[in-house]
Parts: C-alpha cells; sequence; structure tokens
C-alpha cells in the first residue's frame, strides 16, 4: 500500500534510497566493491557497439547511459526510440549488444524493437524491473532493477534504478576493457555507493519545493535546461511535469536553446536549470545569464558550490548534496520528479492516475 503517503508516486520516491541501494549490489559486490557482466557482455572486449533500445522514461536513462558507457566503458554506444528503431533500416555492427530498457518489461515497442535488433544479429540484454516479463524472456541475458513494484503511472524508482544499474555496468566494462585503471573504478565504485544516502539526504528537506512547484503548477509552459549528463535529467523532468500535472514543459540541451527555443523565454516561462558543478557547469551559466537577460525565470538545481557561484541570480534555488559528478544525474533526479510531484499536489491533478496514460503501454 501507500502507507503514509498520499500518492503511490510520493511513496516511490521516497523508496528511492532503498531500490538504487538494492540495484547497486546486484552489480557490485558489496563485500569485494567488484562489478561483474551478465550474459551477453562478460565477454567485454569483444563487444563491438552497444545499442540502447527504450521508450519514455526508460529512453531517457539510455541516454544517461550512453554517456557512461562510452566515457567510462570504453564501448560505442547508440540510443533509440524503440518506435522508431524498428522502422529504420539499422546498420549494426557483428558483436554488437542491444540492450532493451523496460520497467514493465511490456511496452510492446520495446518488444518489438527487440525483435528487430535480434533480426538483425544482436544478442539482447534486457534491463527489466520485473523478472517475469515478455521483455525479459525473449531476451538472452537480464540485468534486473530491484526497485520493487512500481504503481505509479509515472515511472520514479524505475529511472533512478535504471541509471544506477547501467552506471554499474558502464564500471564493470571500463574495467573489463582496460578503459580505467583500478583507482578509477575505486573512485567510481565508491561514489556510486554514496548515492542511497545523499539521495535520502535531498529527500529530508523539502521546503524549498513548494514555492516553485506553486509557481510551475501555473505556468503556461515551462523549459527544462541541462548539459551532457544532465541533459537527459532535464528531459525527464520536463515528461515528468507534463504527463502529471498537464503543464507544457520541454527539455533542451543548454547548449541548443540560442538555436531557436530562446525565443520561448520572457518573464511567464520558469527555467528550470539542472546544473551541479561537473565540466559543463561553466557553460551551462552561460545559458543561464541568456534566459536571465531575456527575462526568464530562472529555477536553479544545483549543489553548494554551484550556489554560491550563481545562487544570487536565480529566482528559486535547490541546493542537493555534493557528490562526483559521475553519479549527479541519480541524485538530480530527484528534485525534478518532487517539483512535477508537488506540482500535481498544487494543481489538483491525479499523480498516479493522469488522463490519458496506462502503466504499460502494449498498443504500437
Ligand atoms: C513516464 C513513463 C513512461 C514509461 C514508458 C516506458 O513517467 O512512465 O514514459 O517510461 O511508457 O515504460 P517501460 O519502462 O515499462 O517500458
Amino acid at each position: 500500500g501507500k502507507g503514509n503517503f498520499r500518492h503511490f508516486m510520493e511513496k516511490e520516491i521516497y523508496d528511492q534510497p532503498e531500490a538504487i541501494a538494492h540495484t547497486l549490489h546486484t552489480v557490485i559486490d558489496p563485500g569485494t566493491g567488484v562489478a561483474t557482466l551478465p550474459y551477453p557482455l562478460e565477454d567485454a572486449e569483444s563487444v563491438s557497439k552497444i545499442t540502447i533500445l527504450a521508450a519514455g522514461t526508460s529512453f531517457y536513462s539510455g541516454l544517461t547511459a550512453r554517456y557512461w558507457l562510452e566515457s567510462i566503458g570504453g564501448v560505442a554506444c547508440e540510443v533509440d526510440l524503440a518506435s522508431e528503431f524498428r522502422d529504420r533500416k539499422a546498420v549494426l555492427p557483428k558483436g554488437g549488444v542491444v540492450i532493451a530498457v523496460s520497467q514493465s518489461g511490456e511496452s510492446l515497442d520495446t518488444l518489438m524493437a527487440l525483435r528487430h535488433g535480434k533480426s538483425l544479429g544482436q544478442k539482447v540484454l534486457a534491463l527489466v524491473n520485473v523478472p517475469e516479463s515478455t521483455i525479459a524472456r525473449e531476451s538472452d541475458g537480464v540485468l534486473l532493477t530491484r526497485a520493487g513494484p512500481e504503481f505509479g503511472v509515472a515511472s520514479t524508482k524505475a529511472f533512478t534504478a535504471q541509471l544506477t544499474a547501467f552506471l554499474g555496468l558502464a564500471i564493470a566494462l571500463g574495467q573489463a576493457r582496460g578503459h580505467i585503471d583500478k583507482d578509477e573504478v575505486l573512485r567510481l565504485v565508491t561514489a556510486l555507493e554514496g548515492v542511497p544516502g545523499r539521495v535520502a539526504e535531498a529527500l529530508k528537506d523539502t521546503s524549498a519545493y513548494h514555492a516553485i512547484a506553486h509557481e510551475l503548477s501555473r505556468a503556461k509552459d515551462v523549459l527544462y535546461l541541462g548539459r551532457g549528463l544532465s541533459y537527459p535529467i532535464a528531459l525527464e523532468g520536463a515528461l515528468k511535469l507534463k504527463e502529471i500535472t498537464y503543464v507544457h514543459a520541454e527539455g533542451y540541451a543548454a547548449g541548443e536553446m540560442k538555436h531557436g527555443p530562446i525565443a520561448l523565454i520572457d518573464e511567464h516561462v520558469p527555467v528550470v536549470i539542472v546544473a551541479p558543478s561537473d565540466g559543463w557547469f561553466d557553460k551551462t551559466a552561460s545559458n543561464m545569464a541568456e534566459v536571465r537577460a531575456r527575462g526568464g525565470r530562472v529555477i536553479l538545481l544545483t549543489d553548494a558550490h554551484g550556489a554560491k557561484e550563481l545562487g544570487g541570480s536565480a529566482d528559486h534555488l535547490v541546493v542537493l548534496p555534493d557528490v562526483a559528478p559521475e553519479v549527479a544525474p541519480i541524485l538530480y533526479s530527484i528534485p525534478v520528479q518532487l517539483l512535477a510531484y508537488l506540482a500535481a499536489v498544487e494543481k489538483g491533478t491525479d499523480a498516479d492516475q493522469p488522463r490519458n496514460l496506462a502503466k504499460s503501454v502494449t498498443v504500437e
């Protein structure tokens, strides 16, 4: 049940420290810190390319994973929407592996894409939250997220569990392929093991969110911006907001603003900027300045360092715990989920049962 929570979505947001910790330990041995690779990735050096196929929120975990699989794992990686992939004459190399990502394991688009991947000679790994699902059964290997059952239509804990599994996978691949050295493996594993604690901290005090949620619930359009690892989190934030509050929202790569969407900015458009202090921070800061120069309302999600640098020029500020840049997307999922959820509560829409949506989409 929901316990003391108003909605399953709220409960599932608060389930995340545990969901992440459980998932973490299916990939990384808690005693030795060794990350293990599931079939068909266990022969890591022979993997020529990874193609990630998914829909919706699971697609955004795939977009995040691409950064990790390339920069940490040293593997070529592409991510495609399941509904697009199957009708595309993709050219995939020998020795390629498809990862089909799905909370439910039942999304028909993702299942059809998986079958198409197989027909193109790829081995398939399922990353699913439901072990007995169709996608799990039809794949060559299965990596389970251990988020526990997710009832809220808007995916929350399954997403951060997917991110956790993907980062663990990237570390294991990087180690096995000799792409990262022992010290780097240790640094990343330590950072990942610290995430449940940081997420719990972030969930402890949500007082900063209420005024922001109020503003978002009354907006007509909202933009979410992020760069690099924060870009998929911006996309996810926008999806969460629109599906449960029906407020129009779009996520953009911060650098794309000047190529068009900046025309939308005026004093009525709140802009949520996802900006941990990482290698992309300075560039995101200059995109934030562009938004401000056009009168846009800035909601800044950052850490203590970022708050010191930019807090003064934001209309609203959420300060998150410090983490290694590689794990920031997992932590920064929390504020975008909370903002959407609290905006839905403000507006009085049903976060658990948004109109027109079903928990698993079994049509194409
Ligand atoms: C968004 C959401 C959907 C699902 C999508 C894929 O909050 O829940 O976008 O992520 O329908 O579902 P799965 O992961 O079950 O394949």
